[in-house]
């Protein structure tokens, strides 16, 4: 019986959910977990490797028929740490988060998270995380496959504009190249990958609530859910939310 609360918050990219769950972990002490980062982290193994070995780097789906590729990934020592609450990324217990967030990535993930076998690696780093912190897990299936049994669930959208614009923001200073044709495009193909996966896909689980971010600042969306949350029926919530208004 897990006595920490779980709460789920799936969307598109750029929905806005990973700045809420930031913004929980902050305010209210969950321990924030980006499922996003560790699909990246497979993505950025295979692509070193492919890099390291001369080969054109580019992942598709017949990367995994590759028996040094699946060894690779097996072996990786993915960790989740907390600084903040805050998750920190490691791999054979260094720090990766710098390297995980580039257009390179996205644009090669998609083989990545449609791979079962990958999948559920990553299922079950993250439910072992269950149970041992109050979570707020942000990602694509959440809701629906790894933790269909959380205490509350948000489907985090917002309209596409809004989302490609927030991206080439995000983009902007690192890319300072890349255009807002470029972000719309990627974003357009990633909305599509991710509701379209064999498994895994991104759609709202039958009892999330809808959270729009769209025109709406951090605060008033994070007022919003703290209402859901207040209004929880779940005893872990509640507990959890009786505890830290004592502290
Ligand atoms: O959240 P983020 O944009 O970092 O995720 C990167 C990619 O990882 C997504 O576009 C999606 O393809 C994949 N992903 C997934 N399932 C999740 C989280 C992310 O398939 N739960």
């Amino acid at each position: 019986m897990i006595e920490m609360p779980v709460i789920t918050m799936d969307g598109h990219a750029g929905s806005g959910k990973s700045t809420l769950a930031k913004e929980l972990a902050k305010m209210y002490g969950f321990y924030q977990i980006d499922s996003g980062a560790l699909y990246r982290t497979y993505t950025y193994f295979i692509l070193k490797y492919l890099n390291e070995n001369n080969e054109n780097e580019i992942i598709s789906e017949e990367i995994f028929q590759r028996e040094e590729i699946n060894n690779l990934i097996k072996n990786l020592k993915i960790n989740i740490e907390f600084i903040n609450n805050l998750q920190i990324t490691m791999v054979n217990n260094e720090n990766i988060e710098e390297y995980i967030r580039t257009p390179r990535i996205s644009e090669n993930i998609k083989a990545v998270a449609d791979n079962i076998n990958t999948r559920n690696m990553v299922n079950d780093t993250l439910r072992n995380l269950a149970g041992k912190y109050p979570i707020v897990a942000d990602g694509r299936d959440m809701g629906t496959v790894v933790f269909y049994d959380a205490d509350i669930k948000f489907f985090v959208t917002a309209s596409a504009e809004e989302r490609a614009k927030r991206r080439f923001l995000e983009f902007k200073e690192k890319h300072p190249h890349i255009t807002i044709d470029e972000v719309v495009d990627q974003i357009v193909t990633r909305d599509k990958d991710d509701e379209k996966r064999p498994v895994g896909a991104l759609k709202p689980a039958k009892d999330a609530i809808f959270i729009d971010t769209t025109g709406k600042n951090i605060k008033q969306v994070i007022e919003n859910i703290i209402r859901y949350l207040q209004g929880s029926t779940s005893l872990r919530i509640k507990n959890f939310l009786e505890n830290i208004s004592k502290a």
